[in-house]
């Protein structure tokens, strides 16, 4: 049977490091794994709708950001599928049936749909006049384990990778695999979830040390967040509140600083970042016996979240268009990719690419333009030029990253085409100049005639072969 991978996330807000901990750093393995025959995750912007009917345009908003977070962590659309759960309008089709499959009683005992509606005050209903509060349950809230069951079996899904509170949405799955089977013949794959590996990694607390990263608190470390957002961020972190001097000891349990350092430091990161330390247990060890400040530990929780979530490119900046031709001549083809402007001090977009054009030995290097100016002659000219794409102002820096990264991707793999043929071929002109020297020696053992003559045939021969290789 094949193995495939079903999960999700609910649209309501850009991704944050609990998520990459709790879920998508473990999809990107597993997508990386060749373990699984196809996965596919979904932008459940259906689901969110289910508690966000009022706010329709924060779910539309989402899903894009979410997608772009998908991407930068590295899901890849060429070995997962990446989709809008509302865009397979089957799966509401396939929910309906399945809703004669499960009873009113069985969800009211669903203990996530119990704990929800208890955090959204659901079930309070309004105050005279307060039209803030919730009127009740929706039935479509209510209802979602059954929409996700249309999710999880409508792709076949064999395995489920989310987190524990979503466990009782997987038992209710299989339940309904069940029932229907039993009822309608075998049709339908029985799921399995697959939870987190690392207790400690199940849940990251927030920046405040509340057990949870979540929007509305403000504790949260975005993936798309910048490197100076991430080092304000952390700089205000919750830590050890009786740790109020450098020489006092510290509590390392229950420290904000010192869970994050659990959750991403690596061996090497210390080597790298802090080399009078060997390891992270070293580390913990001077700060509970007094003399290793806060702002240290951060200093270095900083580093790694920031070489994580940072730029995989070393970016060189030129002032002007000038300047940019002469960074293209002193690294030549150590450029994977030039980004330009059309309005520049000095010299122009254009007039970089003409002069980028003119210079050989750089054909390998593609430029993208981005600019303002989206008339269709600006964007015709610059392809012309020679520009591989072309992006407009205002743009998300995602999305440019991305494309960025696909043009060098595809730059690379076209190098590699080339340099395979002309490898087959100078491999093939070898083994003619084999062929003619073989020729040559039967030709003077054969009649005994000057070297001369076998010249002769030499070079035909190799003008033939040559005509042939070029076929
Ligand atoms: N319930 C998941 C969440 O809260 C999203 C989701 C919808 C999902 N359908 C799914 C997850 C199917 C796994 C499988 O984020």
């Amino acid at each position: 049977m094949a193995k495939i991978i079903l999960t999700g996330d609910r649209p309501t807000g850009r991704l944050h490091l609990g998520h990459f901990v709790g879920s998508l750093r473990r999809r990107v393995e597993l997508q990386n794994s060749g373990e699984f025959d196809e996965i596919f995750i979904m932008i459940a912007d259906a689901q969110a709708l289910t508690d966000n009917a009022d706010n329709p345009e924060k779910v539309r908003q989402n899903i894009i950001e979410v997608a772009l977070d998908y991407l930068s962590v590295g899901l890849d659309p060429a070995k997962s599928t990446l989709f809008i759960q509302s865009q397979v309008t089957e799966l509401c089709e396939l929910a309906f049936y399945y809703m004669n499959l499960v009873t009113v009683q069985r969800l009211q005992r669903n203990p996530t749909v119990k704990a929800e509606i208890a955090l959204r005050g659901f079930a309070e209903g309004a105050a005279e006049g307060d039209t803030t509060q919730r009127q009740g349950i929706p039935v479509g809230f209510f209802t979602y384990p059954i929409s996700q069951a249309s999710d999880i079996t409508a792709f076949r899904a064999t395995t489920v990778p989310v987190g524990e509170d979503q466990e009782p949405m997987i038992e209710q799955t299989r339940e309904i695999v069940h029932k229907f089977n039993a009822v309608y013949g075998e049709t339908l794959v029985e799921p399995e979830i697959l939870l987190p590996e690392n207790a400690a990694c199940m849940r990251l607390p927030g920046t405040d040390g509340k057990a949870k990263m979540s929007k509305s608190l403000n504790n949260c470390i975005y993936l798309s967040d910048t490197a100076e957002e991430v080092k304000k961020k952390v700089m205000g972190m919750y830590t050890d509140p009786d740790h109020l001097r450098v020489e006092d000891p510290g509590k390392v349990e229950g420290n904000t600083v010192f869970t994050y350092l659990d959750a991403f430091s690596r061996p090497e990161h210390f080597s790298k970042y802090l080399p009078e330390y060997a390891s992270l247990d070293e580390l913990k060890a001077h700060y509970r016996r007094g003399g290793l400040g806060d702002v240290k530990v951060k200093r270095l929780l900083i580093a790694i979240l920031n070489e994580m979530l940072k730029d995989e490119y070393c970016i060189l900046e030129a002032d002007n268009g000038r300047a940019a031709l002469d960074m293209v001549d002193r690294y030549g083809d150590e450029l994977s990719l030039v980004l330009l402007d059309i309005v520049m001090p000095g010299i122009s977009g254009f007039e970089v690419l003409a002069g980028l054009s003119r210079r050989s030995g750089i054909d390998n290097l593609p430029f993208i333009m981005i600019s303002s100016e989206d008339s269709d002659d600006m964007v015709l000219r610059a392809y012309e030029l020679g520009a591989s794409d072309y992006i407009n102002r205002p743009f998300d820096s995602r999305v440019v990253r991305r494309r960025v990264s696909n043009t060098i991707r595809l730059y690379a793999k076209q190098r590699r085409l080339t340099s395979l043929l002309s490898q087959q071929y100078n491999e093939r002109v070898k083994n003619s100049r084999m062929l003619i020297d073989i020729m040559a020696g039967v030709m003077e053992l054969r009649n005994g005639e000057s070297g001369r003559h076998v010249t002769n045939i030499e070079k035909l021969t190799e003008l033939l072969l040559g005509c042939l290789v070029q076929r």
